[in-house]
């Protein structure tokens, strides 16, 4: 009994760049790039593909599978890093979008762990008022956040958008809980500067652009370790063991590090959904979008007990638990 997520869906953009199309691009090689982070192609955004249009269709999606109208919303939250407009947020276009006449909208910005802190929020909202209808979506167009010369990140990062909608159900299943963290110490290891400041006694200093900017094996080495202590912190305090999870959905950052993270956690292939050869590094949507296509897949069944983690920009990181 508690908050669950109803219903789920996802949106990609229709256009798909494959390794060999970076290869003309930026000086790097479709074995390069498989070897060393798993990724084959991924959805870049093009037309009218903006962050909020994938974030609608992922939304109606989500609507249609949960049984609930657009009206029926209470609250809109788009995590996202790469929305096309700095005001309003996408999620006041999805609102528009969809007809979520009695929603209230905002964005949020935690980068790959968006969608996870997201998620939380919604939980507190249903605590609060088990009325509640939440549209939780994490969406992305970082090609448009890219430094399309920089073959040190061009060739991670993908597009797309995926949402669920949280409501609250008398069920044995529900939201468990999470183990949510931040540090923004170390924000020069992954950070995108804002457009330059237009006021001249007001210099933010080395700004190199509204890119991204990482150094890519410190990131490495600290998601592995964030995300593995997120989830031995949260199962611990749960009095749950990775013997009680019957899958994990982990932010889809890089073959590697997912590797990792099963090595340390000595987690059976067949328990972690992977995706992250068909569409990148996809940040905030990463999750939603896997979580989708994991439950359209039946990868999901009533009962089992579903273990996300991510990291990000931020510092941002994170565990949760749901039964569904
Ligand atoms: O959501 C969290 C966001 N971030 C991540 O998940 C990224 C985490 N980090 C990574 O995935 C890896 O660090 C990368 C995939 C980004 C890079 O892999 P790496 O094994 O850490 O490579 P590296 O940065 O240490 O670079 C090794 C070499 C360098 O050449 P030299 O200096 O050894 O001659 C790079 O210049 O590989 C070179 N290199 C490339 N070569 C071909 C870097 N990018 C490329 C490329 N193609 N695209």
């Amino acid at each position: 009994m508690g908050t669950v997520i109803l219903g789920t869906g996802s949106c990609l953009p229709r256009n798909v760049v494959t390794n060999s199309d970076l290869e003309k691009i930026v000086d790097t090689t479709d074995e390069w790039i498989t070897s060393r982070t798993g990724i084959q192609s991924r959805h870049i955004a093009s037309g009218d593909e903006y962050t909020y249009k994938l974030s609608a269709r992922a939304a109606e999606k989500a609507l249609e599978m949960a049984g609930v109208g657009a009206e029926e919303l209470d609250l809109i939250v788009v995590a996202t890093i790469s929305s096309h407009m700095l005001m309003p947020s996408s999620a006041c276009f999805v609102q528009n979008e969809i007809g979520a006449t009695n929603a209230f909208a905002w964005d949020l910005n935690a980068a790959c762990s968006g969608f996870l802190y997201g998620i939380d929020l919604a939980d507190k909202y249903v605590r609060a008022d088990k009325k509640s209808k939440i549209l939780v979506i994490g969406a992305e167009t970082l090609s448009t956040r890219i430094n399309w010369e920089d073959r040190n990140t061009c060739i991670i990062f993908g597009d797309g958008a995926g949402a669920a909608v949280v409501g609250y159900s008398e069920s044995e299943s529900g939201y468990i809980g999470s183990n949510l963290s931040s540090d923004g110490s170390l924000w020069k290891l992954l950070h995108m500067h804002a457009p330059e400041s237009t006021n001249p006694n007001l210099k933010v200093p080395d700004n190199t652009g509204a890119h991204i900017v990482m150094e890519g094996r410190e990131v490495f080495k600290h998601a592995v370790k964030a995300m593995e202590d997120a989830v031995r912190g949260l199962l611990e305090r749960e009095q749950l063991t990775l013997d009680d999870i019957n899958l994990v959905i982990p932010h889809q950052a890089n073959i590697r590090i997912l590797n990792k993270l099963k090595e340390r956690l000595q987690l059976p292939e067949d328990k972690v959904f992977i995706n992250v050869s068909d569409y990148g590094n996809t940040s905030a949507a990463s999750i939603p979008i896997a979580l989708d296509e994991a439950k359209r897949s039946n990868r999901i069944s009533s009962g089992d007990t579903v273990l996300f983690c991510s990291f990000g920009g931020g510092f941002t990181w994170g565990a949760s638990l749901i039964k569904w």
